[in-house]
């Protein structure tokens, strides 16, 4: 008996380090991935880049205004920089490799919403809405992470609030 109790607080102890390690590492997410930071391919930096450098979102994301989607910089906008800026780090030189070698960075998506949902950039932005209100200080953020739930509550009690006379029938958002 003694034995087998033992075993028991052993493997108990061994399951909620592992449960500690994974949540700490973000392999296991609370809610619908809010906080989710996957590794990127290349340390691109927010912070550096929009934070210290003032860079303007949409002088990267340069879609976010006029469509559904914003748009994940191509090389060739890095690339107005980097030809000149930084040229001696291995990373710029990898980003330069694939440039010249018509390739793309394969970057992680951060943000993912199931495929029934419908969300438009372009809308929110023509409604006075900031970057920040959804994503969060992204000039603050050395490796981006999903900022909100992004759960059905958080856009719903958003549409609710009078000031924005946004729709709230269940076709609004959903295919
Ligand atoms: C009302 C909330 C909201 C605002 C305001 C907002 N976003 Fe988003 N953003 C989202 C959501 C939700 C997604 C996930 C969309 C999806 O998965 O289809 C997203 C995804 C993204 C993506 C990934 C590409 C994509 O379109 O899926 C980028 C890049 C992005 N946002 C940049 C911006 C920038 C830059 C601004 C400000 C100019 C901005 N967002 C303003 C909610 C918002
Ligand atoms: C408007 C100019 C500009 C643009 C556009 C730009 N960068 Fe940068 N980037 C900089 C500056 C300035 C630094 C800091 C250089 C330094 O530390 O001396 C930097 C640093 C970096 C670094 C860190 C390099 C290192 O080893 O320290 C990486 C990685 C990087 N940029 C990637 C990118 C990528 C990817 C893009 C395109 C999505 C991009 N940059 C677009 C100006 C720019
Ligand atoms: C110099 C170019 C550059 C600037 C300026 C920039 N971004 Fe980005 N952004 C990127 C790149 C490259 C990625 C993809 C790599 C990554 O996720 O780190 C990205 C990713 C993102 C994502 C996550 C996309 C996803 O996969 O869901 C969001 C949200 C975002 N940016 C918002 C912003 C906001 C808000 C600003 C302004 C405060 C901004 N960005 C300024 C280049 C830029
Ligand atoms: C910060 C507040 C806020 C959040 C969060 C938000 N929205 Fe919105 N949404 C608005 C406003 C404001 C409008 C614009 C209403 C108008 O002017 O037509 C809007 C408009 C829309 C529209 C266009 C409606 C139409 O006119 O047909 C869709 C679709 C939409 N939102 C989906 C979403 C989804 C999906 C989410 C969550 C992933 C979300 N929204 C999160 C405030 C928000
Ligand atoms: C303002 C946008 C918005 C409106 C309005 C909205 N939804 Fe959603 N809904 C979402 C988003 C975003 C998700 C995905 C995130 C989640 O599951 O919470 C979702 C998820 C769902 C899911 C899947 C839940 C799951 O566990 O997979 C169902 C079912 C659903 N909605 C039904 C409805 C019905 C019925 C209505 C009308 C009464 C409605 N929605 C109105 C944004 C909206």
């Amino acid at each position: 008996m003694k034995k087998i109790l033992g075993v028991v607080v052993v493997l108990g102890f061994a399951g909620l380090c592992v449960w500690i390690w994974a949540v700490s590492n973000n392999k296991v997410v609370f809610g619908y991935n809010k906080g989710y930071m996957p590794d990127q391919p290349l340390p691109f930096s927010h912070q550096l880049h929009a934070g210290q450098y003032q860079i303007d979102c949409k002088y990267c994301h340069t879609s976010v205004e006029v469509s559904r989607h914003a748009s994940v910089p191509s090389l060739n906008i890095c690339m107005n920089c980097h030809m000149v800026v930084k040229t001696d780090s291995p990373w710029i030189q990898k980003l330069t490799e694939a440039y010249n070698s018509g390739q793309s960075i394969a970057w992680q998506k951060v943000h993912l919403l199931p495929d029934h949902v419908k969300f438009n950039h372009s809308l929110h932005i023509k409604a006075g809405k900031e970057c920040t209100t959804c994503h969060g200080n992204v000039a603050e953020m050395s490796k981006i992470y999903q900022n909100s739930s992004l759960a059905m509550g958080w856009c719903v009690n958003c549409h609710r609030l009078p000031e924005n006379h946004a729709p709230t029938t269940c076709g609004t958002c959903h295919y």
